[in-house]
């Protein structure tokens, strides 16, 4: 059986939240955390309450939500915590490093959750993709070989919650490309417009 519930995961109460699904559950195996804002950077750059919401969105709730899933696997000890960050995280570029920074600061706090739970038998894993084509890209033009297809995340994801771990890059790709990308030095990197 599958029972939807319509939710707004920023100004939900997530404590209550989580206890009832629990309750109705008797248990809960996995959580997948996959919603999120990318906002426009040249406006959250100028905007203090865009931006301020945004991080409320990305990092604050969804880090509220990670830590409450967190106590309950714990306490179960099972259960796998999915969340999806960005590979925008792993270096702070100036087309996009408000998101960049929120997804960063949650996968520190989804890494810190892996190493917590790997002693009771939980697990949680942060997602990292890349350029993927769904609504939060419309804006972007979606051309070249790194694009994926939502499908394509879907398998990586589906796989993430039965092995690897703890920070899957999706594809696997964009592990070597962050890799290059965060060894350019300051002095380069300051030249290109990424
Ligand atoms: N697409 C990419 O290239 C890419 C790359 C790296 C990371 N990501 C991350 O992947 C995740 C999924 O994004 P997506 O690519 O699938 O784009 P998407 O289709 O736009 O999905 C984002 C979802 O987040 C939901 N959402 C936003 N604020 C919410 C809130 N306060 N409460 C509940 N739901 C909320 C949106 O719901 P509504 O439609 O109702 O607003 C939407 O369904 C996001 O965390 C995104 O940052 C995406």
């Amino acid at each position: 059986m599958v029972e939807g519930v319509t939710l707004d995961c920023a100004k939900a109460d997530v404590e209550s939240s989580l206890t009832s699904f629990f309750e109705i559950l008797g248990g809960i195996d996995m959580i997948l955390v996959a919603y999120g804002q990318s906002g426009d950077q040249e406006f959250l750059e100028v905007d203090a309450p865009a931006a301020a919401e945004l991080f409320a969105t990305n990092f604050t709730s969804a880090a509220a939500w990670c830590l409450a899933a967190a106590r309950i696997f714990e306490r179960q000890s099972y259960g796998t915590l999915l969340v999806i960050g960005s590979v925008a995280g792993d270096r702070g570029r100036r087309s996009n490093y408000i998101y960049g920074a929120s997804k960063a600061g949650l996968g520190v706090l989804v890494q810190g959750i892996a190493h917590r739970l790997s002693k009771c038998g939980g697990r949680a894993v942060l997602i990292k993709p890349g350029f993927v084509d769904t609504p939060i890209t419309a804006g972007i033009v979606k051309k070249g070989p790194l694009w994926s297809k939502p499908d394509t995340l879907g398998r990586v994801i589906a796989d993430a919650a039965v092995r690897g771990g703890p920070i899957v890059y999706a594809p696997s790709y964009w592990r070597l490309i962050l890799l290059i990308i965060r060894a350019v030095p300051a002095a380069i990197f300051h030249r290109t417009r990424l």
